[in-house]
């Protein structure tokens, strides 16, 4: 079997993203490929390469069986996503010397960046302890929480300003008087169940220094459980090497479980 008796079939969008199967003659799945659009919140000083990457970009994921690996499937799982991106750049995200680093080489992708994902598993947070943390309340400093679906091009201020409702996403928010301060993102979903996919935490440049990442991520994961129940861990994806983001993250229990290269390519 080649991968020519492959027909790459589209599956309908699911909350934005594009996906496509590469299906064998009796219907077996050899492979999959989704196309993602990079979540920006607007803030490009959030200390996570996801977000600054530039606009437009979209998240590219590709898996082919290991038993039908190495027979072309993977490549023409990618030239369909590349017929249809509308966007201008791809970006993956490969473990180091992996067969999706070899991959990306191969097909004129060019590394940019260094990564790592961090977990969060809810049986190993002390509830009580983490009850605490939230109801510390820096002086001056307000929570506030949005849930709904997570649009495109998310806003944090507009989505604080517009009702919740059910959705995929919970955002938890300090503010000043009004004026935002820090904020974190959780989406669910996007990742196999019962993970959830955090970005951030982010502080704002003038309030920084005042804990108020460890606040807003400690009552986004006591939100979050509450929203979601089903969910059991936290995966926060690509945060750099930024120290202050890493101890806050340690300090909540998140363990480094990957480090990873992204590559990016450019589209015609
Ligand atoms: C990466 C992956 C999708 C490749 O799928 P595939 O169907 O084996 O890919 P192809 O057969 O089209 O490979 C195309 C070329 O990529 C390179 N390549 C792929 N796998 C490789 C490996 N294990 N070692 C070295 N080169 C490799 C080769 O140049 C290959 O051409 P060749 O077989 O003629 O030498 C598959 O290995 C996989 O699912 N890996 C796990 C998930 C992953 O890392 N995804 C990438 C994220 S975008």
């Amino acid at each position: 079997m080649t991968e020519h008796s492959m027909d790459i079939v589209a599956l309908p969008d699911h909350s934005g993203v594009s996906r496509w199967q590469a299906v064998a003659p009796r219907g077996f799945v050899a492979g999959v490929a989704s196309l993602r659009p990079v979540v920006s919140f607007g803030h490009e000083f959030l200390p996570d390469p996801a977000q600054t990457v530039k606009p437009g970009a979209a998240e590219l994921s590709l898996y082919v069986e290991p038993e039908w690996r190495r027979r072309g499937i993977g490549s023409r799982l990618l030239a369909t996503v590349r017929a249809h991106a509308t966007e201008p750049l791809l970006v993956a995200d490969v473990a180091a010397g992996s067969p999706g680093e070899a991959f990306c080489l191969r097909h004129g992708f060019r590394h940019t960046r260094s990564g790592r994902h961090d977990l969060l598993t809810y049986c190993d947070v002390h509830q009580a302890w983490l009850g605490e943390l939230v109801d510390a309340e820096p002086p001056g400093y307000r929570l506030t929480h949005w849930t709904g679906d997570l649009p495109r091009a998310p806003r944090v201020e507009e989505l604080l300003a517009s009702p919740s409702r059910p959705g995929n996403a919970v955002l938890t928010a300090a503010d000043a008087d009004g004026d935002l301060a820090a904020y974190a993102v959780a989406v669910v979903g996007a990742l196999s169940p019962p993970r959830a996919r955090q970005y951030g935490p982010a502080v704002l440049p003038d309030h920084r220094g005042r804990r108020l990442g460890l606040w807003v991520n400690a009552a986004l994961i006591q939100r979050l459980r509450e929203v979601h129940p089903q969910i059991d861990e936290i995966e926060a994806a690509r945060a750099l090497d930024d120290p202050h983001l890493l101890a806050a993250r340690e300090h909540l229990g998140f363990h480094l479980i990957r480090r990873t290269r992204l590559y990016e390519l450019v589209l015609p």
